[in-house]
């Protein structure tokens, strides 16, 4: 039996920042903002840490779906701003929740994230190591990006996405294929220069602005456009599934105008696409399960739909999820 997502939250935090925020201090205006990256505005967290994005909802999730915490055996976090280097965001996520009884790890791996974790998390369902698998997609990027560089600064936003991970009571619901990957030698146009073991803190890291997002933009959009549109026609082609079979495209929210080209190579419907970008900004890991989680709330998900989740990100990691909805459609 496959496993599948069974309960679904999201945080983002309260304050909004629109386009005219930067538009006092940096070389930038609305117009270009909106026209190449489709982004109005984003959120950022004021004080408190990844975990502070995560417990909210989390403690959502528990309360909307009647889940006792105490059935989690397993958390899962994906983010490239854990709380610490270590202890692992998982870990303080256990403790904020006072979960008991449960163990859990850390995945880095950029704005793939989610699409990582969940296949991660599945397959420890489908192992029978875990029954219930806390999932959580979540970026504090406010904490990694240089606010001066007009480049960067305009893209990302925080929040997060919780789920639920349990084994389908239906063999044909959940998660139905995947395809994941990585090439590190694209890792050169996407990083955080310093603050590992490669390049540790100092005083020279400061000034040289090392432990910022570091970005060449035109590089990795050439590479996104292929890598997200590439895997999600594949993921279709080797189900037999076409664009009329495909109730949505939920794709990673880096830039409104790489969605676009990956809904036009599967030849999809715009209303098939899950796009919340000009709202949030790009939220790395916590993307896709936030529209999800936008999406099943407004009850535009039903039980049995085939949705295609594809991200491309730093690494480089790309890939794409084919997932069978096996929720009720919400108030109905
Ligand atoms: O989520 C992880 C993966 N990341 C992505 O998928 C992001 C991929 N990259 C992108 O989305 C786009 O490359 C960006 C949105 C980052 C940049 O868009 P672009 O169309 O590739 O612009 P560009 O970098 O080629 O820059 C075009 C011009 C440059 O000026 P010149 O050299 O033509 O005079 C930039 O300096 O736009 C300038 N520019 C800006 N102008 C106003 C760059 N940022 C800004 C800005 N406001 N914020």
């Amino acid at each position: 039996m496959p496993a599948t997502i069974t309960a679904i939250s999201r945080y983002l935090p309260p304050d909004i920042y629109d386009n005219s925020y930067f538009e006092k201090y940096l070389d930038t205006n609305e117009a270009w903002i909106t026209s190449r990256t489709g982004i109005k505005e984003r959120r950022f967290l004021k004080e408190g840490a990844t975990s502070d994005l995560i417990v909210p909802a989390a403690q959502k999730l528990f309360a909307d779906y009647n889940i006792d915490p105490s059935e989690i055996d397993t958390i899962i976090v994906a983010s490239v701003t854990p709380d610490h280097m270590f202890p692992s965001t998982a870990a303080v996520v256990q403790d904020k929740l006072g979960l008991k009884n449960v163990w859990g790890f850390d995945i880095s791996a950029a704005c793939s994230g989610f699409l990582f974790a969940l296949k991660t998390a599945a397959s420890l369902v489908e192992s029978g190591t875990s029954k219930k698998v806390l999932l959580c997609g979540s970026d504090k990027m406010s904490s990694i990006m240089d606010f001066n560089d007009r480049a960067t600064a305009v893209l990302f936003g925080d929040g997060a996405g919780v789920c639920l991970i349990e084994m389908s009571d239906d063999p044909e619901m959940g998660i139905r294929d995947h395809i994941l990957q990585i090439d590190g030698d694209g890792g050169k146009y996407l990083k955080q220069i310093a603050g590992g073991s490669f390049k540790p803190a100092s005083h020279e890291t400061i000034d040289n602005k090392e432990h910022y997002i570091f970005q060449d933009g035109g590089t990795v959009f050439k590479a996104a456009v292929k890598g997200m549109a590439d895997v999600s026609v594949e993921i279709m082609r080797r189900n037999n599934l076409t664009h009329d079979d495909i109730s949505y495209l939920v794709p990673h929210q880096a830039n409104m105008r790489i969605i676009t080209a990956t809904a036009e190579r599967m030849n999809l419907d715009p209303q098939k696409v899950m796009i919340n970008i000009q709202k949030y900004g790009n939220t790395t890991a916590g993307t896709i399960p936030i529209c999800l989680s936008e999406w099943y709330e407004e009850g535009k998900i039903k039980k049995g739909d085939y949705l295609v989740l594809s991200g491309f990100g730093a690494g480089f990691t790309w890939g794409s999820i084919l997932l069978r909805w096996n929720m009720n459609q919400r108030g109905r």
